[in-house]
């Protein structure tokens, strides 16, 4: 399948539009905007988990694949969602959550009663004395093992005590897992988006003396394996079926491993390695600048490396589990549209798929909460419980979350200046950021030069440009202090982005000559006349071969 020419859009569905009035965004509520949806040029929605869950992760504890959460909607909801996108010629993507269920799920209260067969869908396993089976973290801190005293045994849940890991080595539970894309293929679905699926291979089961344990259950030896069959049995038999895999901790080369067309694995990875550069020591909940050299060299890295052999990348700053971009990388105070739309042009132009995650287009931020009750994400509700055993200050606690918690991608969609921002007419499940009213669709709709229209021109620009579609990448100015940059390559011409990172003017000593402006966030540009570039200036730049 061609992946180049597509856009996809990602939608957080409790946040994007409560069509009920009972402040949680719905199915119904997607429906409903879908024109506006289709105003983008986007040939995907991904939809974050919506299926029967306790929403002890926000969907990511799934207690039935084949059923709607009824905070969502219906199954009916569903079906006029993917048929109604369809009549925009846009394909629904769902996020397959098959690398652990929730505890509610039948499956694993069966395991509890006793059942062998379905305990044997997990890892239950005895502990080492008074200890655990072995030292791993939990990635939501504490260990990643629960006893039940019944049995003596622990089960393994690498996320949360309630998000038991799936046994992928039992075939009868790789029988299930194809039967729920099926299922969801059979219902028209064009993509799926599997979650942390590099870590459904437990390698080995034993201590860790080096790290959390990650080294024995990430990109274990199976992964590969284990998702052909999968694809052989569901979407690989089908030529318009988009997939991404989310990959946890992984290398360029497992990801090109996974992506090269002829080893009929996955479509697309996500990778996230470039969205760790302000993290101190490697520890997320800290405080630091972000590392623009890092940035720039994974980038560099990541692009070269995988289309050296022939993989293929999903392009993206935010998604449900980010800060917003444009507070971690830009400046959403004093140049939010520069900002903005130079993180976009940075990302899009690159050679892979692009992600759009709603709201980005309008410029939403971070939320800036400042009390723990504002929170809901449980990653950052135990966190904040671990930091305060640390000792660390309450309020340097809150600054840490402001920067880093999960939420700060999650707040409501702003529609509009009104009640709500026009998400719900009643109080929205997680509070509305309150720069909504001027940060809003509208507003943005409404106003030529904004971050929505930049983004379009953006999407357009691809979709009409083989070379930003399927060109080669090639590097530039590689130690720049402010400007990342960037070539892209084909036998018709040659593109140069040009991205500066930073609130101050920035010079770049490149040969420009032959090429002429096609897009930029500055009205007019000095970067042809004396290689200036203002603050936050992005510009791309054509030259077309003889
Ligand atoms: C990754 C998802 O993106 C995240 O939101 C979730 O908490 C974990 N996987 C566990 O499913």
């Amino acid at each position: 399948m061609e992946l180049g020419d597509k856009v996809v859009y990602q939608i957080y569905p409790k946040s994007f539009y409560d069509s009920n009035d009972d402040g949680i965004g719905d199915i119904k509520g997607i429906t409903m905007k879908l024109e506006y949806l289709s105003g983008h040029g986007i040939d995907l929605i991904w939809l974050n988990p919506f299926f029967v869950s306790p929403q002890n992760d926000n969907g990511y504890d799934i207690a039935d694949y084949y059923e709607i959460d009824k905070t969502f909607g219906t199954m009916k909801d569903v079906e006029e969602l993917i048929a109604k996108a369809s009549g925009y010629g846009i394909g629904l993507m769902f996020d397959m959550v098959l690398n652990h269920t929730s505890t509610e799920h039948e499956w694993f209260k069966k395991a509890l009663s006793g059942d062998q067969y379905y305990k044997d869908f997990y890892f239950f396993k005895k502990g080492e004395g008074a200890n655990p089976p072995t030292n791993w973290e939990s990635k939501y801190g504490g260990s990643c093992w629960e006893y039940v005293e019944e049995f003596d045994e622990y089960y393994l849940h690498l996320f949360d005590k309630t998000q038991a890991d799936l046994n992928w080595d039992n075939p009868d539970v790789r029988k299930e897992m194809a039967n729920i894309v099926n299922f969801w293929i059979d219902k028209g679905v064009k993509g799926f988006r599997f979650d942390v699926i590099n870590l459904i291979s437990k390698d080995s089961f034993e201590d860790d003396f080096e790290g959390v344990g990650k080294r024995f259950y990430t990109d274990g030896i199976n992964v590969g394996p284990y998702l052909h069959e999968l694809g052989e049995r569901s979407f690989n038999r089908y030529d318009d079926i988009m997939t991404v895999g989310e990959m946890s901790a992984t290398s360029i080369e497992k990801c090109t491993y996974y992506t090269n067309p002829e080893n009929k694995i996955l479509g697309t990875t996500f990778n996230f390695h470039h969205l760790k550069v302000d993290y101190q020591n490697n520890e997320k909940w800290t405080l630091a600048q972000f590392d623009f050299h890092e940035l720039k060299q994974l980038f560099h890295s990541w692009q070269t490396g995988m289309q050296e052999n022939n993989g293929w990348s999903a392009l993206f700053y935010n998604c449900h589990d980010q800060p917003r971009a444009i507070s971690r990388f830009g400046d959403d105070k004093n140049y939010p549209y520069e900002s903005a739309t130079m993180l976009a042009t940075s990302i899009h132009l690159q050679r892979g798929t692009p992600y759009i995650y709603y709201g980005e287009e309008i410029g939403m931020t971070n939320n800036y909460f400042e009390t723990i009750e504002q929170y809901r994400d449980v990653e950052s509700l135990n966190y904040y419980e671990i930091m305060k055993r640390q000792g660390i200050k309450e309020n340097k606690i809150i600054e840490i979350l402001q920067a880093k918690s999960r939420d700060n991608g999650r707040s409501p969609m702003q529609w509009d200046d009104g009640l709500n921002s026009g998400f719900s007419r009643v109080k929205p499940w997680l509070e509305i950021n309150k720069n909504y009213k001027s940060v809003n669709q509208e507003t943005a709709i409404n106003s030529g030069d904004s971050i929505y229209h930049y983004y379009r021109k953006l999407i357009a620009l691809r979709k009409k440009s083989d070379l930003i579609q399927n060109g080669s990448y090639q590097p530039l100015l590689e130690n720049h202090d402010s400007v990342y940059a960037y070539k892209r390559c084909d036998s018709q011409g040659e593109l140069i982005v040009l991205c500066n990172f930073y609130g101050e003017k920035s010079v770049v000593d490149i040969d420009l000559t032959d090429y002429r402006i096609i897009l930029g966030n500055y009205a007019s540009s000095s970067v042809l006349q004396d290689h200036t570039m203002q603050e936050f200036e992005t510009v791309v730049l054509l030259k077309n071969h003889g």
